[in-house]
């Protein structure tokens, strides 16, 4: 299977490339779902919903203050990060869309990187746009809870919470890339959230290959052209052997 899927990738014209938090995994970052995934500690409904965090923003913040933002400072790209950078050395990466929200991608050196979810390296001002780094707001909590801009504005995270639409341009180029692609490639996501989780379909009625790579089953399996139950960085590191 991996020398048929490796053939496929490696003479891809349009390879893109959807990634989900399986692939920060290995960086010390929490996937959402499966055993330990931080959506079993942490109510979703709550932590990361948009009318809760309007309602009340303390619980977003405290989890910012003591999970997100050490969890984030500390994680460094890992061997599948570096891995997909060589794929794009080689000329290989049409596109990259990602769902996660770590900025890792960049840290490892891909220049371009469609944040289907956002950022959580960047906040901005409810009232007045203003921007702050991921660094700036966590040293304004230390003395300001929750945070706030000098125009005494509310901040927020620049990621997509639930109930909120993605940003426009973001969608529309996943999309298109989607449709333009000849290789769609999934490296670690449960494929359950959706818009992203239309991406693969959306490649396929485009007459795709669409190659999943993921420790679990997910409900794109049947309609793909390959499954691999491993993980990111293994496969990854086979395909350039
Ligand atoms: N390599 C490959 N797959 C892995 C690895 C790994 N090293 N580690 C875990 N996985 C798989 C798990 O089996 C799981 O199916 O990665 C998948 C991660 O799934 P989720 O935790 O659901 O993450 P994701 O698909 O990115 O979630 C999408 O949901 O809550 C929202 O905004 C959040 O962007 C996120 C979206």
């Amino acid at each position: 299977m991996i020398a048929e899927v490796k053939k496929l990738i490696m003479n891809s014209k349009k390879l893109v490339v959807l990634t989900g938090a399986g692939f920060s995994a290995e960086s010390g970052i929490p996937t959402y779902r499966g055993t330990g995934g931080l959506w079993s500690k942490y109510d979703p409904s709550v932590y990361a919903d948009i009318n809760h965090f309007m309602r009340d923003s303390s619980y977003y913040w405290n989890f910012f203050r003591d999970e997100r933002y050490p969890m984030i400072k500390k994680a460094k790209p890992n061997s599948a990060h570096i891995a997909l950078v060589e794929l794009y050395k080689r000329g290989k990466l049409f596109r990259l869309i990602t769902q996660n929200i770590d900025g890792l991608h960049q840290l490892a050196g891909i220049p371009h990187v469609i944040e289907l979810h956002g950022t959580t390296r960047s906040f901005r001002c409810m009232r007045c746009d203003n921007r702050f780094s991921m660094e700036e707001v966590h040293e304004k909590i230390l003395d300001d809870f929750p945070p706030k801009c000098s125009c005494n504005g509310s901040l927020r995270p620049n990621t997509v919470m639930f109930g909120e639409s993605l940003p426009q341009h973001a969608l529309e180029e996943s999309m298109l890339a989607a449709k333009k692609c000849d290789v769609f490639l999934v490296l670690g996501s449960s494929l359950v959230v959706y818009p992203a989780a239309y991406l693969p379909c959306i490649a396929k009625e485009n007459n795709a290959h669409v190659v999943i790579v993921n420790i679990d089953p997910t409900p794109f399996d049947k309609q793909a052209d390959a499954v691999l139950y491993k993980k990111a960085s293994m496969f990854l590191e086979q395909l350039l052997l």
